[in-house]
């Protein structure tokens, strides 16, 4: 471990920049090794730092970086003016409005982070959110400082393509033969959306005409290989920026965007000024090789990278505490892209499935912070799920509470009151409030306080008064420094169902559904003019992120999920149903007693999959059992050995039970067509495989047989993934690895489907043993340095393959342990990630507790660690 502890920031000690930088310019000579990068800084006092008369020191963050030389106004500057220090630079300044320049090397082929200038399969390429461009140059790196770039790139002929941001305004080539192009930023920013690409690459190119009238040039960049894979990304963005304009009323400012697909990179995407940095895997698709959810994720992460052009570029963040104020935001503009463009009831059923599987899990764990954090050691560690999807869920209220056309005037006033600023939560919140006269001085607690609420619901009727009561109490658990929280202010959306199934009018107006604001801990809503017993249909649409907890029957949650009028508690009911079943089910594994088939679960699910009314992605969502990491979300100590046993019991049952049924609605939806992926087919799609995947199930070799056909007919990778995926884990070992290596020779020489191929052997509860997952880590495609590889066999196995992961011996953990060691040595941001499944060890049963932490002990005394590693290491293990 560290001999000196890494430093905590904290939102408190908030100070305004010193010195403000208005231009930035700046000079690459790309090499490898050494890369000479010059920049000039036109360099002021801010009028607004705390004041003093003398002048402070300027300091300048850098990481990496070998110093040539420091200039200020032409002159330069002698040792003893500057000090070099860990992280950085401290200058001694004599003028308050001055020219500075400053010379480093850098060596990007060197650079294993993939943070700041670095190599990926040959090309030059960036990534500087959030503290990566000191890793570039001296500079003060922080999202305040908003500068107008101009950026000149050298390089040899062999990169023809030299990309930056803004518009390119020169092009040449030098006396000895290199080329250079140089482009202007019009619009100030902070360096974190700096970018530079250069590389040997091919585009396609399209364009959109905004709202106003003006012709944008859209380009997409990739190796010459993937040149076939752009058209769905191409064709998301112009859906995009449509919607932008239409929902939000944004349009775009630049005369062109260009986006990058890149092999090595940490995150998704990045939403860098008119120059796009994408993850390969999140932007390159074709039916062949690209499966549904990957068309998807590729529309979503395209209009979310685009949606930051306002939100988090036009209008950024004051500091990193602020990083929900751009991505909160956004990915709640994403997600209402997404509902508009397919199932919007599918969608969120999707998003709610992660926040419930993976962020309650974060919310309630050793990292557990507020939406706005108000410490941290590296900001690369709180690019989190509480962060986003939380923060969304956040926003979604707002939208709730003050409706479509309320929440638009609040955006409108945003952007206009805050355009080419960096601000705070605090000030989208006041815009809010302002464009609406409303009052969200309660609701603010939902930045400020980490942890899920409870919500306990009891209701009680009088027949006699036709009164209906709902009392509602909410609790937030305590979390990491914080406890005793206070009462939220939640929206609950409501309806009741009447006996018919109808909902009942709630008041004279005939209104069927209410949101209810609850804001006190205990609190009581009447509804008068109720005249049977209803039903309630509660947090609908998951109104606000939270656990509600009411006393359902098992015949109430068989009539919401016939009869509620919200796809999402429908799905919710047959969920609860489920959880309820395979809770007892735990119990009885634990207790030695027979296990018993659920017959009320097998009955909702079978009038599920027999009724052909409802929208076949839903029914395919219903159909779906909660998966094990969910089931560990249930409460109580994680027994992952009775999990797994209950839950497989019950996907056995049901497939056997079910197959007559499984087997007509596969035979129905298995008809030949050309691949689309709209929501329609997409739809169909999903019911047939997870049909397909119950059949297998049932380990019938007919069934068996029907997954063979379908992977043989190979006209797209949905279909052909999800029959390899059945017969990998449901079939016999040999033939799953015969067609694993037949599918391995067809696709190696596309990455994109190799990282499935991966993905789907490690994550496979049956084939993705400790020793396979090895062998993967020994193949030739594999690749330690790769995130994407990484991510596809260590994360597939460590965090999605609950049953191999959580072997009793404890190898799943060992192994864990070693790699994220290793990993730390290449790439800290990718092992502080991957490390997660071992921070949660107090969760488990005793002998597994004492493993899992055990192994979390191994990597705190393997030496020294990254910051990033450190950070979640010494707080979960404290
Ligand atoms: N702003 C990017 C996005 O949300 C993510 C960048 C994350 N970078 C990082 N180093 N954690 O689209
Ligand atoms: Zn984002």
């Amino acid at each position: 471990m560290k001999d000196t502890q890494p430093r905590t920031i904290y939102l408190k000690d908030y100070r305004a920049p010193e010195y403000l930088v208005d231009r930035t310019e700046l000079t690459f000579d790309l090499d490898p090794y050494a890369t000479l990068v010059k920049s000039r800084l036109s360099v002021r006092r801010n009028p607004d730092a705390n004041g003093t008369d003398t002048l402070p020191a300027l300091w300048l963050d850098g990481v990496d970086l070998e110093l040539l030389s420091i200039a200020i106004d032409g002159e330069l500057l002698p040792a003893h003016r500057y000090t070099e220090k860990p992280g950085g630079l401290l200058l001694n300044v004599d003028k308050s409005a001055f020219v500075l320049e400053v010379q480093t090397r850098i060596a990007p082929e060197a650079n294993t982070s993939l943070e700041g200038l670095y190599l990926s399969n040959g090309m030059y390429c960036t990534q500087c959110e959030a503290e990566g461009f000191r890793k570039i140059t001296f500079y003060p790196d922080r999202p305040d400082v908003m500068s107008v770039f101009t950026t000149t790139i050298v390089a040899p002929a062999n990169y023809p393509v030299l990309l930056s941001n803004g518009n390119k305004i020169d092009s040449g080539t030098t006396a000895d033969g290199r080329l250079t192009v140089t482009w202007e930023d019009p619009f100030a920013k902070p360096s974190y959306l700096f970018a530079l690409v250069a590389g040997d690459l091919q585009f396609v190119e399209d364009r959109f005409v905004t709202c106003s009238g003006r012709e944008v040039t859209l380009q997409l960049y990739t190796e010459p290989k993937n040149i076939g894979k752009c058209e769905h990304a191409m064709t998301s963005l112009k859906h995009s920026m449509k919607w932008d304009e239409e929902v939000y009323g944004r349009e775009y400012d630049l005369d062109i965007f260009m986006i990058v697909a890149v092999d090595h990179f940490n995150m998704g995407a990045m939403e860098n000024k008119g120059l796009n940095i994408f993850n390969s895997a999140c932007v390159l698709a074709s039916p062949e090789t690209a499966t549904d959810a990957a068309f998807q994720r590729i529309e979503a992460i395209v209009a979310h990278e685009y949606f930051h052009n306002w939100s988090g570029n036009r209008v950024t963040c004051r500091d990193w505490f602020q990083l929900s104020l751009k991505e909160g935001f956004t990915v709640f503009r994403d997600a209402e892209f997404s509902a508009d463009m397919n199932s919007r009831a599918v969608k969120r059923i999707e998003d709610v499935t992660v926040l419930r599987t993976a962020q309650f899990a974060e919310d309630a764990g050793p990292m557990a912070h507020p939406v706005r954090p108000d410490s941290y050691m590296e900001i690369s560690n709180f690019y989190t799920l509480t962060v986003y999807e939380k923060g969304a869920e956040v926003v979604r209220m707002i939208h709730t509470i003050l409706g479509a056309d309320g929440f638009r005037r609040g955006s409108d006033l945003y952007f206009e009151r805050h355009d080419g600023q960096a601000v705070t939560c605090e000030d989208f919140i006041v815009a809010m409030e302002d464009a609406n006269g409303a009052d969200l001085q309660q609701f603010r607690r939902w930045y400020s306080q980490a942890g899920t609420p409870v919500l306990d619901v009891e209701d009680t009727y009088d027949m006699e008064t036709q009164e209906y009561r709902l009392t509602i109490r909410q609790h937030t658990p305590d979390s990491p420094g914080q406890v005793d929280k206070l009462p939220l202010h939640i929206p609950v959306s409501i309806a009741l169902l009447g006996r018919s199934g109808s909902a009942l009018p709630l008041d004279s107006s005939g209104e069927v559904e209410r949101v209810l604001h609850v804001t006190e801990t205990c609190q009581e809503f009447v509804f008068g003019n109720i005249p049977e017993r209803p039903l309630p249909s509660l947090l609908r649409g998951f109104s606000a992120p939270v656990k509600l907890r009411y006393g359902y029957s098992v015949e109430q949650l068989l009539f919401l999920m016939r009869h509620d009028s919200d796809p999402f508690n429908q799905w919710d009911a047959g969920q609860r149903l489920a959880f309820d079943a395979l809770s007892s089910l735990q119990q009885a594994y634990r207790n030695g007693t027979e296990l018993e088939l659920p017959e009320s679960l097998i009955d909702g699910l079978s009038a599920v999959l027999e009724n052909t009314r409802l929208d076949p992605a839903l029914v395919a969502k219903m159909l779906a059992l909660p998966s094990a990491q969910e089931l560990t979300e249930q409460g109580g100590e994680i027994d992952a050995p009775a999990i797994i046993a209950a839950r497989n019991f019950v996907r056995d049952g049901v497939a056997k039970t079910l197959k007559p049924q499984f087997r007509a609605r596969y035979e129905a939806l298995n008809v030949q067509k050309p691949y689309c992926p709209t929501a329609s087919d997409i739809a169909e799609r999903s019911l047939k495989n997870t049909c397909l995947s119950y059949l297998c199930a049932t380990g019938d070799q007919e069934m068996l047989a029907l997954a063979e056909a379908q992977l043989a007919r190979d006209d797209n990778m949905t279909d052909s993934a999800a029959a390899l995926a059945a017969l990998v884990e449901f079939g016999p070992a040999d033939k799953a690895q015969a067609h694993l290596d037949a599918f391995y020779r067809q696709w190696q020489q596309d990455t994109q489907v190799v990282e499935t191929w991966f993905g789907l052997q490690s994550s496979s509860p049956t084939f993705g043993t400790l020793d396979r997952v090895r062998a993967l880590m020994q193949h030739s495609a594999f690749e330690f340095k790769n995130p994407n590889k990484v991510r596809a066999v260590i994360g597939g196995f460590a965090m999605r393959n609950f049953a191999q992961f959580h072997a009793p011996d404890g190898s799943g953990y060992a192994f864990l342990a070693e790699q994220v060691i290793a990993l730390d040595k290449l790439n800290p941001q990718i092992a502080a990630r991957i490390v997660t499944p071992l921070t949660r060890w107090r969760k488990y049963r005793a002998e597994q507790s004492t493993q899992i932490q055990a192994a979390l002990k191994t990597v705190r005394d393997s030496g020294e660690l990254s910051r990033d590693l450190y950070e979640v290491v010494s707080k979960s293990l404290a």
